[in-house]
């Protein structure tokens, strides 16, 4: 195999916290090998779509580049989730849009800037096309990286603690407002399919009800807990939403269907906390913390687990690996395959420690 001397990073899909920590640890991990560290600005843009970037679409990734960057939220390359290569929106001679696979351009163009080797730091969709790339040669290391913690093949994805902790605080801070006001509050929070944001939040900030995606939900028994409260002589109270929960026999509430990306998830909580106010007629109020919770410093959890995964994506390179992501096993960093990681979304097992644990402290979980 040809020495590595080049190395590209990207970031693609919706950003979080810990993406510039990552970003510095391979920076300056590959500078302490000898490799020369560019950085693709929006994801894979940079390199695709060069008569956009005027300034360059590549970045030198120096150590003086990445210096005091850690505890920076955001993406310093910049970021998209629209610019899957596996289905570019292209113009068809009628004038339409069609999705077209445009991988074995894109890949010209790293074999064109002499990039060896990339690490692609990313969520299931980025990570997809990242397994797609090491399928037909590049040397590729994927990093997890999501709010959303729905990867699999790792404990953890980071982004994910940093925004439980804001959305804690959050509903901390609502608590008060529910408790003068004498209402039912109801908090949406991002997390797509999966429920890991919802439940994690909800039991840390002793909400009453969580509807996550995992349990579709009946409003008998949420209204049933709310009517209990009540008649405890409790004037408020908080339920979360996950972004994905729907109701039993019901569908995910959409904002949008795109070309060339996923859809946009976004209204449940609007929906449950209509169905509250009309059913119980108590005053209730919908909060929807949104991309909040993907922004701000990553919290040291984050800043920790994103600069080792940064030092150990380039730690797998030199060992001669590709195809594969770094992965969190506490207490170790460990390699799994990128097939394995992006073939099944990690959900919130149903018989899970924190699900028994919800139950056990009388939170509803609407069945
Ligand atoms: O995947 C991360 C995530 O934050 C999801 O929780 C959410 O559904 C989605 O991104 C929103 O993405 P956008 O940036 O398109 O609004």
């Amino acid at each position: 195999m040809e020495p590595i001397r080049r190395i590209a990073v990207s970031t693609g899909g919706g950003d979080a916290p810990g993406l510039n920590a990552v970003i510095r640890a391979v920076a300056i991990a590959a500078f302490r090998h000898g490799w020369e560290c560019i950085g693709i600005r929006d994801g894979y843009n940079g390199l695709f779509l060069p008569e956009q970037y005027p300034q360059g679409g590549l970045i030198a990734l120096t150590p003086d580049r990445v210096r005091g960057i850690t505890h920076l939220g955001g993406t310093i390359l910049g970021t998209t989730n629209r610019g899957n290569p596996m289905k570019f929106p292209t113009p068809q001679p009628d004038g339409s849009l069609a999705e077209v696979d445009r991988t074995d351009e894109l890949l010209g163009r790293f074999r064109e800037h002499h990039i060896d080797a990339l690490i692609s730091i990313g969520g299931d969709g980025s990570l997809t096309i990242a397994n797609h790339f090491a399928q037909k040669g590049l040397r590729v290391i994927g990093v997890p990286k999501t709010i959303d913690n729905d990867l699999a093949g790792t404990v953890i994805t980071f982004g994910f603690d940093t925004a439980v902790s804001f959305a804690t605080e959050c509903v901390d801070r609502l608590h008060s407002t529910a408790e003068s006001h004498g209402r039912v509050m109801v908090v949406e929070v991002m997390g797509r399919y999966a429920g890991w944001i919802a439940l994690n939040t909800g039991v840390s900030s002793s909400s009453d009800v969580i509807l996550l995606p995992e349990i579709p939900y009946q409003m008998e028994p949420v209204l049933a807990t709310l009517r209990a409260r009540a008649a405890a002589g409790k004037r408020y109270a908080i339920v979360i939403v996950a972004e994905g929960a729907k109701p039993a026999g019901g569908g995910h509430a959409v904002i949008e269907k795109r070309l060339g990306a996923a859809e946009r998830l976004g209204g449940a909580g609007e929906r449950v906390a209509k169905d509250i106010a009309e059913a119980l007629g108590q005053e209730t109020r919908h909060v929807v913390l949104g991309h909040l919770l993907r922004g701000g410093s990553p919290t040291t959890f984050d800043r920790l687990i994103s600069l080792r995964f940064g030092a150990a994506a380039v730690r797998a390179l030199a060992e001669g690996q590709s195809g594969i992501m770094v992965a969190l096993d506490p207490p170790t960093v460990r390699y799994v395959p990128l097939a394995d990681a992006t073939s099944r979304m990690k959900t919130v097992p149903l018989d899970c420690d924190t699900i028994r644990t919800a139950r056990e402290l009388g939170i509803c979980l609407g069945d």
